[in-house]
């Protein structure tokens, strides 16, 4: 009998996996048995990226390519094989105030959230159709259904994110694809180093948290796995928070 977490014969595509969260997904999802497509703009990060998998026992090979590049996103797809499961987990942010951003950087911040994955969720989507099966699970955020002051454009991006999940789980789910997302909180990853290097951080998130700590990056990759398999075929337009009880507690 198969493994209910098992990802063996599946190929999976999570952007942004060089490093941080991507990468830790990226790493479950092949030591789950998935052939991960290990997406940056870096070609000696992908690089040191798949080399670190393949140590791990598990099978990769890097895709370099820029997820706002809709033309290449295009071009890039066409030339795939099969891809089981999406990831869209690249992503940036600006914390500057709404009132200190120009137009054009809202609307660079909203181009890799949130675009970018409704044009790669295309793309993919049209080949998991076709095959009447598919898995896309969107990281998205805490910053969904939570605002804070100095992160407009990425409020903005995350919120639409969730609401892109809600709206192609009812799209693609009659094709038998599930569109789900993730909702991390704070983890200890390279955007959020200075807070990291702030005690007043710390200990307001020590407070803020059921769990009374930072997320450690790895701790995201159970729930990727989880949605990506078997065992969540009948979870669809779900946001999973992994968070340490943030939004759970005050
Ligand atoms: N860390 C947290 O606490 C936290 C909390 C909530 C949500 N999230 C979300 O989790 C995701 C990962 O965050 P992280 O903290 O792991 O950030 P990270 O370490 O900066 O990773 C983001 C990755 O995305 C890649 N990337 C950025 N733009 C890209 C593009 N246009 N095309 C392809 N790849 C691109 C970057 O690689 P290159 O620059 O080499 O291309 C990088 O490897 C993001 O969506 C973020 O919003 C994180």
């Amino acid at each position: 009998m198969t493994h209910p977490f098992s990802l063996s014969g599946s190929t999976a595509l999570v952007t942004g996996s060089a490093s941080g969260l991507g990468f830790e997904i990226a790493a479950a999802l092949a030591q789950a048995g998935a052939h991960v497509l290990v997406n940056g703009r870096d070609a000696a990060r992908l690089a040191a990226a798949v080399t670190a998998i393949i140590r791990r026992g598990g099978h990769a090979e890097p895709l370099l390519l820029d997820v706002c590049d809709a033309a290449a996103v295009t071009r890039t797809v066409a030339g795939l094989g099969p891809v089981h499961i999406l990831v869209n987990n690249a992503g940036a942010r600006d914390r500057r105030g709404f009132l200190d951003m120009a137009q054009d950087d809202f609307r660079r911040l909203v181009e890799v959230d949130l675009m970018a994955p409704a044009h790669l969720t295309r793309e993919l989507a049209r080949g998991m159709v076709a095959r009447g099966s598919g898995r896309i699970i969107n990281i998205a955020s805490i910053a969904g259904p939570l605002a804070r002051a100095g992160d407009a454009a990425y409020t903005t991006a995350k919120g639409g994110l969730v609401a892109l999940t809600r709206a192609l789980a009812a799209d693609l789910g009659p094709h038998g694809i599930t569109v789900n997302a993730i909702a991390p909180g704070y983890f200890l990853t390279e955007p959020n180093a200075e807070f990291v290097r702030d005690q007043a951080v710390g200990e307001w998130l020590s407070r803020r948290t059921a769990l009374g700590r930072w997320g450690r990056p790895e701790e995201i990759a159970g729930a990727a796995v989880f949605l990506a398999s078997p065992a969540a075929s009948y979870v669809t337009g779900h946001v999973l928070a992994v968070d340490g009880g943030y939004l759970a507690h005050f």
